[in-house]
């Protein structure tokens, strides 16, 4: 089946996904692109056939017809506009007038111009044969062509819009949280309301993520409908999903945020990042494995290495960070087998806690007296690769960099400069600091052998004013994080061997976009291990295990003050790309030596883990297959008295064949494992916890 397919006499195009599709065409009149289908597959000619929405029986129900792709404040139209454009002449919506379209493989982009004002629209398309992803974004752009001519103003510009099939009653699925509380899942009914979820921190933030999942109240792990859609973009964001009064279902979303407001002058285009989309009929797991497997083959740079075991010194000596203090950890995560060191924060310029510091990037000459060099080259003499942490987008005011440029930060002249764990943000947006920051890094990764950098960013954005670029200050919030990516890339083009961590004080910065460029993602700053359960469980609808970073640390918790075993702790770790983060210096010899055999099966058991398909289980635990291989991690947390240990189910299983348990020999039948489920051996008592591996046998 071709990608795309086009019926000239219909005006309508079809993208053939995997096992799904998705068709759009022109109105008849006025050009103006509908959506037909978003589900299984269905010809152009069945697509056809799909019952438009009854119209509109009075005047006040406006001329809208529903399913609009693209929605402008064209019209009589009221629902909310995925465009919000206003012309010289006060105009606002667009009138469409079909141009063309071109097809390049699984890339539709279709071209209109408005009938009256010098603007150009691109909707952008693409489909892969191996998923269900369909990209989507839009362009812009100002046919003027005197530079006298007026700019446009723009207000929101999403990437797109989706409409669903009529449901009797929609729920949508999300996660919210806070620092050390990220990606908490929670499944709503859809309000009969215009919902709006957001961030406005110039930054993908914590307290939601930009993804969002809807069914028809039927979908389960396994079964049922879902269609959800994410944003490839680490600013701030929105998405607007309206359920109206006659059920109908949309939203759209895109980068930035409601009230800013910037312009588009003669000759300027205006890209959107991709908000892609899926359909399954699999259930959230399938829909969370087809978005895993998406980001494998399309987004990832380097989706078929597996992620080391990392060493983080951080909840070690926090600040306090000196030659000798990390070649004693050093060689205590090789010990255990540690594959990369990363130094944390404090190891620069007057950083000895949070208030100073931040923007002068050279080593502390107190700490580290021949400079990084010796700890660097113990930390490869041991057989691990070196990483180091940064925060190039932050300044405190106590440092020489902001004695320097104290214009370089985020600030409007009129305001004060609000800080936040005693930092300011550096206006990515200007070029001088973009390149600033692109020159230290640069420097800092070709004069030592730096194999990995844990980039941080640890506050949000306020006064985000840049007085140099008057009313169209509010770029900013774009060109930062477009600045941002164009720093990771070139780092990354230029030092082919370097990996990046992506991190924003733990979680704050997860999403598409930011994947495409770094390898793994702090998933939050919380170690706990009970709590991590619930931040992974959510980490896991839409990101896949192999990006999601997992440290076992001390106990008590600092977070939480909670104490769990060593091996639970290690167990719930293995569950992503496995670290180690406590102060190893008062870790017992017993201790070390567990946490050794620890490492050696999470060794055994990574290529399962990180490049599986995963399957989160009914009660507690999750599966992940690959190959003949496949592994459960399980647990209890705080069992009552006379609890039920019930068996375990597994998922996505040959029924046909039989799997021997490595640890016991035991041979179990596929179907069995799936209908009845697996014992399982957990012995009593809070935290307890086992990993079981499984070989297939062949059929029988
Ligand atoms: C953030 C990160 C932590 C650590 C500290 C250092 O909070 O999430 O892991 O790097 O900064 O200041």
């Amino acid at each position: 089946m071709n990608p795309v397919s086009y019926d000239p006499h219909h005006r309508i195009w079809a993208l053939n996904a995997r096992n799904s599709s998705y068709v759009l065409r022109l109105d008849d009149g006025d050009d103006a692109p509908r959506q037909l289908h978003w589900g299984p597959h269905l010809t152009p000619e069945q697509a056809l056939t799909t019952p438009p929405l009854p119209p509109p029986g009075n005047s006040f129900a406006g001329t809208a017809r529903g399913r609009e792709e693209y929605p402008t404040e064209a019209g009589a139209s009221y629902g909310p506009a995925a465009l919000l454009i206003r012309f010289a002449d006060g105009s606002r919506g667009v009138e469409w007038q079909y141009l063309n379209h071109t097809v390049d493989g699984g890339h539709l982009a279709i071209r209109w111009r408005d009938r009256r004002q010098p603007l150009e629209i691109v909707l952008h398309y693409r489909v892969y044969e191996d998923s269900d992803v369909v990209e989507r974004w839009a362009e812009l752009r100002h046919t003027g062509t005197s530079a006298d001519d007026a700019p446009l103003t723009l207000h929101r510009v999403d990437s797109a819009a989706w409409s669903l099939p009529h449901r009797p009653d929609y729920r949508i699925s999300h996660v919210i949280g806070a620092w050390g509380r990220e990606t908490q899942l929670r499944r709503t009914p859809l309000p009969y309301a215009e919902l709006v979820l957001t961030s406005r921190r110039g930054v993908t933030g914590h307290d939601t993520n930009p993804w969002v999942m809807l069914d028809a109240g039927d979908a389960t792990e396994d079964t049922g409908e879902v269609w959800s859609s994410a944003l490839a973009w680490s600013g701030s964001w929105h998405f607007t999903a309206w359920r109206a009064q006659d059920d109908q279902v949309r939203w759209s979303g895109g980068a930035g945020h409601d009230g800013l407001t910037w312009r588009l002058r003669p000759g300027e285009r205006w890209q959107t990042p991709v908000f892609a989309g899926l359909y399954s009929a699999d259930g959230f797991g399938g829909t969370s494995r087809a978005w895993h497997t998406y980001q494998a083959g399309h987004v990832l740079p380097q989706p078929d290495e597996l992620r080391p075991v990392v060493y983080n010194s951080w909840e070690a000596t926090g600040f306090d960070v000196d030659e000798a203090g990390q070649m004693r950890l050093a060689a205590l995560a090789a010990g255990v087998g540690a594959e990369l060191f990363v130094m944390d924060d404090g190891w620069f310029g007057a950083r000895r806690d949070d208030t100073a510091g931040l923007g002068d990037w050279t080593s502390n000459p107190k700490a580290f007296p021949d400079g990084l060099h010796p700890l660097i080259d113990e930390v490869h003499r041991l057989g691990m690769r070196f990483g180091l942490w940064v925060e190039p987008e932050m300044v405190n005011p106590d440092s020489d960099l902001y004695r320097r440029h104290p214009d370089w930060v985020l600030h409007m002249p009129s305001r004060e400069r609000t800080t936040l764990r005693n930092q300011l943000v550096l206006n990515f947006a200007r070029p001088d600091v973009a390149a600033w920051a692109h020159a230290w890094l640069n420097r800092l990764v070709t004069d030592h052998a730096i194999d990995f950098l844990k980039w941080d960013m640890n506050r949000p954005f306020s006064e985000a004013g840049w007085p140099e670029r008057g009313e169209d200050a509010d770029l900013l919030w774009f060109e930062h994080v477009r600045q941002v990516y164009a720093v990771m890339d070139r780092l990354r083009a230029d030092h082919p061997h370097l990996r990046i961590e992506a991190c924003a004080g733990g979680g704050g910065r997860a999403d598409l976009g930011v994947l495409a460029r770094t390898d793994q993602v702090w998933t939050s700053d919380n170690t706990d291990a009970v709590d991590r359960i619930a931040i992974q469980h959510g980490y896991s609808q839409l990101y896949p295990a192999r990006t999601m970073g997992a440290w076992v640390t001390d106990c008590p918790n600092p977070f939480t003050g909670r104490t769990v075993p060593l091996r639970f702790r290690f167990h719930i770790a293995m569950a992503g790309a496995l670290g180690l983060g406590g102060d190893l210096t008062r870790w017992t010899p017993d201790e070390l030596a567990e946490a050794a055999c620890l490492v050696a099966r999470y060794k055994d058991i990574r290529p399962v883990v990180q490049h599986g398909l995963q399957y989160r289980l009914d009660g507690d635990g999750v599966q992940y297959a690959h190959g003949d291989r496949t592994v459960v991690i399980a647990w209890r947390v705080a069992p009552a008295h006379g609890d039920p240990t019930p068996p375990l189910r597994l998922r996505g299983l040959d029924p046909a064949a039989r799997y021997r348990d490595e640890r016991t020999g035991l041979l179990h039948h596929g179907a069995v494992l799936m209908h009845h489920g697996l014992p399982l051996d957990l012995s009593a008592g809070d935290h307890a916890s086992m990993v079981i591996r499984l070989n297939a046998v062949g059929q029988g």
